[in-house]
């Protein structure tokens, strides 16, 4: 598993206690309402009014509201769905969470319902202010509202209902300060107000609420001071209120909390010292703080605080030494102090929190030495300790972490050799010891390491060559070893590297010349090999030509056109050309011999199909039959296929792509086929040609049933055609965009559409070596059969990620299905086929394309703080809003596909491109039997589904 940066770490959900204390409440209130029902009712039916009000409201709904409240008809109101009564017939509780209903409450009259004990409207839509004439349910004890859309103040009148016991209106748009009336609720034990707008400052009346168990204000626009009157809430459990705008210090009074289990004050502007007694109850689970000014030492309270788990205390003014302040947690998991002043040494304790998979202590002051037994807590995955003054030796147990996954302890005064061990943490993605004064050499051993991707050294006193065995990380994209004394040559292998991006060289005494491997190097980015002895030609790439002086200055003899360089003596550049040269020739003969294997292919089928030694099916034999006669004689195809299509008119034509037209050609033997003539473009043919050779080069070598079958192919100096099966029902946006035949594409087939995509996909990534990447994924490229089965299409802008693939070409894929990172980073690499995926899945599940809805996901790009807090604008939309429309709702086995099928695609569009799911991993994923629902449909919200991680590698 993987470890990726959640967004809404700080927040979690209300727990159940609380809830189940509310029906708990609200049944032993329904009897006493039973008694009193039974003398007050009157004999002129006080149901009537009720069901009048009832079916007034129903009235007042959108036409699909009112469809689904269909039992709402004739009379006996209290056997309608979502409406209880008490023996005497009057209605005592209306549930209608996640009924998917849109509407609004001022429609009600809540007058009518004096017996009303529970309202439960959740998850719904429904907009408008709340009345305030809800202030005459004076029997309400349960009134939970949260996930709507409903907006204006919360009334005054709230104070009325006295006999509350839960109230929950989160997740709404409401406004203004929190009356204080508020506080006559005295047997309020729940008050969930967390995810509005509302502004001022927190009552201080809030202090009568002395039963409350659980207040949360989180995620408001909240303000001045925390009231000292909260002290007073010594049941409290759980008090929410990061992500507001609170100033001024914690008050002491908060020492009065002593029961606390969760603790969440982080995103605020706080000041002061935390509250001395949190876990003096021995309840504390969680205790975050982060991003905010506290200054002063960890309260004692914690100094033995065994119930804690979960600990985020980074970004603060914080001090004190870390060995006294913090005993042994054997239960924690996750810890982050980072960015404090805190000093000491680190306790040999951490090795026994068995269950630690995250420690981050970076920017502070600790001193002394990372001892062995640090290594007892062998869950962890992310070990930050970088910024400090620690020193000693990297200690070699730190193999024993095999889950770690980012090991940064750079700018600390580490010494000693690079420990070989860290070459088996296999998951191991980030390492970074830059900055310290690590000598020895480079540990060949970390070419095990096969999940890099960045691997800083730099600024250390690492000696020797740079190791050969570097060159076998094909994921590194990041790689500095600079300011270091390395020796000898660049390996000729660290031209493998093609997803390195990033390299930096600079400062050490690396000499000989720039292994010619290095202009296949097709991703990078950035190159500095600055103050080295290195000599001879600069590369012929780009990013060598328009490198600046400051990044290759200072060597012993490089030569080239570039300013500060000698030129180069032309036995050294023609040297350099005939290679290139040579390669051409080479790729050349190589496709030379592609098209030579195939062509043996087909004349070994003749043979065989003339000596009937195939046994293919029929329906099999006769496309075969087609390639074999073309392969044999490709002039007669050629004619054929220019009779079938009119010469290639109009009327014939079935689609258009990014780089040709595709035509319907009909054969006199009855066989159809798919014809795709390439653009011819007016700067001569070679922009297409190419893309022509590369898409007959991917074809050749990949087999799948959700790719599409190329039967054959034809290069002629004027046209050049592909002859790919014909597939019936055409494009996916096609389909999509035809209101019949989308009705048509029921949930089932969508389903399955997807998981042949990803099938195909995690085939290309995965199962071919080297990898395919498609990188134009569209709706465009994907055409289905008549069973709508989906194949894979348009392979024009695959690129084999190997040394012989072609230059960079600058913009590639489709405009909305180009993944974020495309705009900052010329790395092609499989994580954007994997992001234009979840745009695709997300328009097959929409129906459309889900154009602004992307943006709106991730609406904070500044993810990479792992103390991001912000929720993204599509957060609270419901998955039922955004699927097609033009289908019913999915159901049963269905709907938990559905499910799953979104919430991958939303993992898949991450942002932070290595914390998207493998394909490999989203079509495992989609194999497995679909989960039933945690949560009825209707109530998901996209922010459930995209909280998920999946494991990314
Ligand atoms: C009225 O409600 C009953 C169930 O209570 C339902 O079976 C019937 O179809 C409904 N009638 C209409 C016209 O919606
Ligand atoms: C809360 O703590 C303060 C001191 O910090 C004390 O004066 C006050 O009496 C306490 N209140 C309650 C209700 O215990
Ligand atoms: C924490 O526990 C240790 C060992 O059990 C004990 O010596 C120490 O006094 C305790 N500290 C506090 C503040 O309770
Ligand atoms: C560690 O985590 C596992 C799984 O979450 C849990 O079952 C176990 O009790 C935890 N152990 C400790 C010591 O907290
Ligand atoms: C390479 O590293 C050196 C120091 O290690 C640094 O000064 C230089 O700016 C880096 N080059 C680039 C292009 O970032």
């Amino acid at each position: 598993m993987k470890y990726c940066y959640t967004l809404k770490l700080c927040i979690a959900k209300p727990t159940m206690t609380a809830f189940v204390y509310a029906i708990f409440i609200a049944l032993v209130f329904s009897f006493d309402s039973f008694s009193h029902a039974s003398t007050a009712s009157t004999k002129f039916g006080g149901g009537g009014f009720e069901e009048v009000a009832l079916l007034t409201w129903k009235a007042s709904f959108e036409n699909h509201s009112q469809s689904l409240l269909s039992s709402w008809n004739g009379s006996g109101h209290c056997n309608w769905v979502g409406i209880g009564c008490n023996k005497a017939c009057r209605v005592i509780h209306i549930d209608l969470e996640s009924f998917g209903l849109r509407g609004n409450l001022s429609t009600l009259s809540f007058s009518s319902f004096p017996y009303l004990l529970s309202l439960e409207l959740s998850n719904n839509s429904f907009y408008g202010t709340i009345p305030p004439v809800i202030g005459s349910l004076s029997r309400l004890t349960y009134l939970r509202l949260s996930n709507n859309q409903l907006s204006g103040r919360i009334p005054e009148q709230i104070g009325m209902l006295t006999s509350l016991v839960d109230i929950d209106l989160s997740e709404n748009n409401l406004a203004g300060s929190i009356s204080a009336s508020i506080g006559s609720l005295s047997n309020l034990i729940s008050l969930f107000l967390d995810d509005n707008q509302l502004s001022g400052c927190i009552p201080s009346t809030m202090g009568n609420l002395t039963s409350l168990k659980d207040l949360s204000l989180h995620l408001n626009q909240i303000s001045c001071s925390i009231p000292p009157e909260l002290g007073k809430l010594s049941s409290l459990t759980n008090l929410r209120l990061s992500g507001n705008k609170l100033t001024g210090s914690l008050p002491p009074e908060l020492d009065n909390l002593t029961n606390l289990e969760n603790f969440d004050i982080c995103y605020n502007k706080l000041t002061g010292h935390l509250p001395n007694n949190l876990c003096l109850g021995g309840s504390l689970r969680s205790l975050l703080a982060f991003n905010n000014s506290l200054i002063g030492r960890i309260p004692k309270s914690l100094m033995n605080c065994t119930s804690l788990r979960h600990v985020r205390l980074n970004r603060n003014e914080l001090t004190g030494n870390i060995s006294e302040d913090f005993g042994l947690l054997p239960h924690i998991y996750y810890i982050d102090l980072s960015y404090n002043y805190f000093f000491g040494e680190l306790s040999i304790d951490w090795g026994m929190s068995y269950n630690l998979t995250f420690l981050r202590i970076s920017n502070n002051e600790l001193s002394g030495q990372i001892l062995p037994q640090f290594a007892g807590a062998t869950k962890l995955q992310v070990l930050d300790l970088s910024s400090n003054h620690l020193v000693g030796k990297i200690p070699r147990t730190l193999g024993k972490l095999v889950s770690l996954f980012d090991l940064t302890l750079r700018e600390n005064e580490l010494s000693g050799n690079i420990p070989a061990e860290i070459g088996s943490l296999s998951k191991l993605q980030h390492l970074d010891l830059a900055g310290n004064n690590l000598n020895g050499s480079i540990p060949k051993q970390l070419g095990q390491s096969v999940n890099l991707i960045k691997l800083r050294l730099s600024r250390n006193s690492l000696t020797e060559a740079i190791p050969i065995e570097i060159s076998q990380l094909k994921f590194l994209q990041n790689l500095d070893l600079g300011n270091n004394s390395l020796t000898g040559e660049i390996p000729q292998q660290m031209g493998n590297l093609q997803m390195l991006e990033i390299l930096n060289l600079s400062h050490n005494r690396l000499s000989g010349s720039i292994p010619s491997s290095f202009s296949g190097m097709s991703s990078l980015t950035s190159v500095d090999i600055s103050y080295n002895h290195l000599e001879g030609p600069l590369p012929n790439t780009r990013v060598f030509q328009d490198a600046p002086f400051e990044t290759y200055r200072d060597n012993d003899g490089l030569c080239g056109n570039l300013s500060g360089l000698m030129r180069c003596s032309p036995i050294m550049s023609n040297g350099a050309k005939s290679r290139s040269d040579n390669k051409v020739v080479l790729w050349i003969v190589g496709s030379v011999l592609g098209i030579s294997l195939l062509l043996g292919i087909g004349i070994f089928l003749v043979l065989s199909k003339r000596m009937g030694t195939t046994e293919s099916e029929p329906r099999r034999g006769a496309v075969e039959n087609l390639f074999v006669i073309w392969s044999y004689d490709g002039k007669l195809v050629y004619e054929n296929i220019i009779e079938a299509t009119e010469d290639f008119n109009a009327r014939h034509c079935i689609g258009m792509g990014g780089y040709g037209t595709v035509y319907k050609a009909e054969f006199p033997s009855g066989q159809v086929v798919a014809v795709k003539k390439l653009h011819t473009s007016q700067d001569g043919e070679f922009a297409s040609l190419s893309s022509f050779n590369r898409e007959i080069h991917v074809l050749t070598e990949i087999r799948h049933r959700n790719i599409i079958r190329l039967y054959g192919f034809c290069s002629h100096p004027q046209q050049s055609l592909l002859v790919y099966e014909f597939l019936e029902r055409g494009s996916l946006q096609k389909i999509l965009s035809s209101e019949e035949e989308a009705l048509g594409f029921e949930w089932t087939k969508r389903v399955n559409v997807i998981k042949g995509l990803a099938d195909a996909l995690s085939y290309m990534h995965h199962d071919c070596l080297p990898p395919v990447i498609h990188r134009d994924i569209s709706s465009k490229n994907v055409l289905l059969d008549s069973d709508y089965i989906s194949h894979l299409s348009d392979f024009g802008t695959a690129r084999l990620i190997n040394p012989q693939s072609s230059n960079w070409t600058s913009f590639v894929g489709t405009f909305g299905y180009a993944a974020p990172e495309l705009a900052y980073t010329m790395d092609v690499n499989t994580r954007l086929d994997v992001y234009s995926f979840g745009v695709l899945t997300l328009e097959v599940l929409m129906g459309r394309h889900p154009g602004d809805l992307l943006a709106s996901l991730y609406l904070s790009s500044g993810l990479s703080s792992s103390s991001d807090l912000s929720p993204p604008t599509a957060y609270n939309i419901l998955l039922i809003d955004v699927l097609d429309k033009r289908l019913p709702l999915p159901r049963n086995q269905v709907a938990g596909a559905v499910v799953l099928a979104a919430k991958l695609a939303l993992s898949c569009l991450h942002p932070i491109p290595q914390c998207r799911p493998t394909m490999q991993i989203v079509s495992l994923e989609l194999s497995k039997e679909s989960p039933s629902l945690q949560y009825s449909l209707p109530m998901i919200t996209l922010g459930q589904l995209y909280n998920v991680n999946f494991p990314t590698s």
